[in-house]
């Protein structure tokens, strides 16, 4: 299963490009390992794509953050956070991690003062066929014991233990390491839980340390059903030997059979007979949307209850701006003023008018697009504005890009897209080649989703601007 990441990603309550979703060098979580997380696969179904055993991840998450200290936090607002980065994404089928971190610094331990806040990626997944057997070696490390009463919490800094024992069993030629409990009975697999098959029984270790995995449940609710009797009990290592089928369950690995451990090669045929009716049981749930399994453990989108309804798609138009257009190019940029700010009003000063005038009249090097609805030359939609420098860096003339505004009610309609089309004609007219906008800071609500506008256009960063007034 190839994994992309994608490009959008869900940080404290924003939708930001991926490669600007940071946290401060001095966050919390970064410094102790303190975040609180789940990994959630979304399948591809007839009935819309959907999350596997939502409502076990989200009380999974609310234990880990419960024996953190984490500050809680909104199962809406987290199921929410998980379906605007999937949408943003267009995701069908893939990984999706969230992260729950103390939104704070790292000069005391106690991570409860802090707001907890969330932390969304995803990963697109090209098929979400099973993965082929794997084979295990023996870990020296250990989980932690089951004293701790953190043991089984996702907890970030507890998969330094994990990855560790990975590193080791790449280190030694295997997909991944057995990790033993204090007293020598199989845990889990790195980043898993284990079942073998003996004598057509399946056994799985208790859980005093290990995960209380979301597909482990599901596999004991499969066998449940199958009447293949399950055995919870400890599970010492040469059970695992002797075992007719050993296979590991997760999120990412799903039902995934073991075909050898610690270099010993397990009986044969990979998968094993009881191995494949689980997950032929499992494709089954996921092809039959009304299946009795399906219906409580696959859940769709529930953004429509957040999304306002979309406005009908209106016809409009992209032209230059003339003199009758002035009230509504300073009404749009007031309003656009206004939204970078974060403020319910701006005004701006009377002369605004006699620039806007002298550069439709071409008495200013520049232009004005404005988008009208077809057939209603009054209204505006939105507008472009621009004037041409000339810089001596630069060598010769390029084009400024100084307000770009759409109406809130008609994005998502290439409005944006079109006005900057009309800016690139317009500069080609001109035989300018270069094109330049300075967006707002960090600090402005509006950054991120103007950065990745102009991202999208193909525009690249090549540092902020400063301006200094003279007096
Ligand atoms: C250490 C560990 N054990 C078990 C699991 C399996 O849990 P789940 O089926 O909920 O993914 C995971 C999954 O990430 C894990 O990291």
């Amino acid at each position: 299963m190839a994994l992309e990441f994608c490009s959008s990603t869900y940080l404290n309550g924003r939708i930001v490009p991926t490669e600007l979703a940071c946290l401060p060098a001095d966050n919390h979580a970064v410094n102790f390992g303190t975040a609180a997380f789940e990994a959630f696969r979304l399948y591809p179904t007839p009935n819309g794509s959907k999350l596997l055993g939502l409502d076990l991840h989200l009380n999974r998450l609310r234990l880990s953050m419960l024996s953190l200290g984490l500050s809680p936090m909104e199962p809406e607002e987290i199921i929410k956070a998980l379906w605007q980065t999937i949408n943003q994404n267009n995701l069908q089928q893939g990984y999706v991690r969230l992260l729950v971190y103390p939104n704070g610094n790292c000069l005391a331990l106690d991570p409860s003062p802090f707001p907890s806040a969330a932390l969304v990626m995803a990963w697109r997944s090209d098929s979400s066929g099973f993965l082929p057997p794997l084979t295990l070696g023996i870990s020296h490390i250990r989980r932690p014991s089951a004293g701790s009463t953190l043991a089984r919490a996702k907890i970030s800094g507890f998969y330094a233990v994990e990855a560790a024992a990975d590193r080791n069993a790449k280190k030694q030629g295997f997909d991944g390491n057995l990790m033993l409990n204090p007293d020598g009975t199989i845990c889990e697999m790195t980043g898993a839980n284990i079942f073998i098959v003996k004598d057509s029984v399946l056994y799985t270790p208790i859980l005093p340390q290990s995960i209380d995995g979301v597909t482990r449940r599901l596999v004991i609710e499969f066998a449940n059903t199958l009447n293949i009797p399950v055995k919870e009990v400890p599970l010492p290592l040469g059970d695992l030997m002797v075992a007719d089928e050993v296979f590991v369950t997760g999120t990412y690995h799903q039902i995934r059979p073991v075909s050898a451990v610690g270099g010993q090669v397990l009986s044969s045929p990979f998968p094993g007979p009881v191995t494949q009716l689980l997950q032929e049981r499992f494709q089954k749930m996921l092809d039959n949307p009304e299946d009795e399994i399906a219906s409580r453990w696959l859940t769709g989108t529930v953004l429509e209850k957040f999304t306002p309804k979309p406005v009908a798609q209106q016809a409009y138009q992209i032209r230059s701006a003339e003199l009758t257009d002035i009230p509504g190019i300073i009404a749009g940029v007031s309003s656009l003023l206004a939204e970078i700010r974060g403020i319910p009003e701006f005004q701006l000063p009377s002369t605004a008018t006699n620039v806007c005038q002298r550069v439709i009249e071409g008495k200013y090097p520049g232009a004005i697009f404005v988008a009208n609805p077809q057939g209603d030359n009054h209204s505006i939609l939105g507008l472009i504005t621009l004037t041409v420098q000339e810089a001596i860096h630069v060598e010769s003339s390029y084009v400024l890009i100084q307000e770009l505004w759409v109406h809130p009610e008609h994005r998502s309609q290439n409005i944006g897209d079109n006005l900057m089309q009309a800016v690139e004609t317009y500069s080609r007219q001109q035989g300018i080649s270069r094109i330049e906008v300075c967006l707002p800071t960090h600090e402005f609500p509006t950054f991120y989703s103007t950065y990745h506008f102009y991202q999208k256009s193909k525009f690249h960063d090549f540092g902020p601007r400063m301006r200094k007034m003279l007096e």
